[in-house]
């Protein structure tokens, strides 16, 4: 039996990766499976916290007890977030948010011409909404863990980016073929602004998920609202 731990406590988690329409029929986007998000929506609701999940394009079944948002792109996935962060006691940002979308939406499919050319895809940022909402806490003394894929020099960029990002807590994988990615197992350091650093060893999603949560637990406001 899992102790409630986080009974009372409200908790957003974004899942999935984001799709950047381009044309009707095509998107640029990314090999997120969700399955790390939708494992740390499950082990709150279990451990007795309202769970909001805030899932892009993952094709999961929805998780008992856990409220379910569904969004495409990068934008409404920010609008979804914010929304329930609002009265949140911890936010964990494991979504792959695009850095970039395209800059215009074609209404027709962009078609090949006769010449021979290929179109040129003007890109613009998108909005960095683990950075915007740690810059701008709702909730004083809200929690917000964010997640960094690296491929190389893991550690060093990892503490760059938890400062650059400002969250409290950030779990930093190694991509590589067997991991990670639409994969069932995940390894990862989790980084704390305070200095700390777990390592958390390759292993089911399930068990990183509950190592986050046992990392956010002493860092939650006292007391539970
Ligand atoms: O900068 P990078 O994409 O590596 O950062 C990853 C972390 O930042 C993840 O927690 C992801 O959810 C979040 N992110 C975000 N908005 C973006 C890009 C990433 O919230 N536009």
């Amino acid at each position: 039996v899992t102790a409630p731990d986080l009974a009372g406590r409200h908790v957003v988690v974004s899942a999935g990766g984001t799709r950047e329409p381009l044309d009707p029929v095509r998107y640029l986007g990314n090999r997120s499976s969700g399955k790390q998000g939708y494992a740390l929506a499950k082990a709150a609701a279990a451990r007795g916290a309202r769970v909001t999940l805030v899932e892009a394009n993952t094709g999961l079944p929805d998780p008992a007890g856990v409220d379910v948002v569904r969004v495409g792109t990068a934008v409404q996935l920010r609008e979804a977030v914010l929304k329930a962060a609002a009265d949140a006691d911890a936010v964990v940002m494991a979504a792959a948010v695009a850095d970039f979308r395209p800059a215009a939406y074609a209404t027709g499919k962009i078609k090949k011409t006769d010449d021979g050319g290929a179109p040129t895809i003007e890109l613009v940022r998108n909005p960095d909404i683990l950075a915007e909402i740690s810059a701008d806490r709702a909730v004083p003394g809200q929690v917000v863990v964010g997640f960094a894929a690296e491929t190389d020099d893991v550690l060093a960029h990892g503490r760059q980016k938890l400062r650059r990002k400002g969250c409290d807590l950030l779990v930093v994988n190694e991509v590589g073929e067997r991991k990670t990615f639409g994969s069932e197992e995940n390894e990862a350091v989790v980084l704390s602004a305070d200095g700390t650093e777990t390592p958390v060893p390759y292993g089911p999603k399930e068990a990183l998920a509950e190592t986050v949560w046992d990392l956010v637990l002493p860092r939650l406001r006292t007391p539970a609202v």
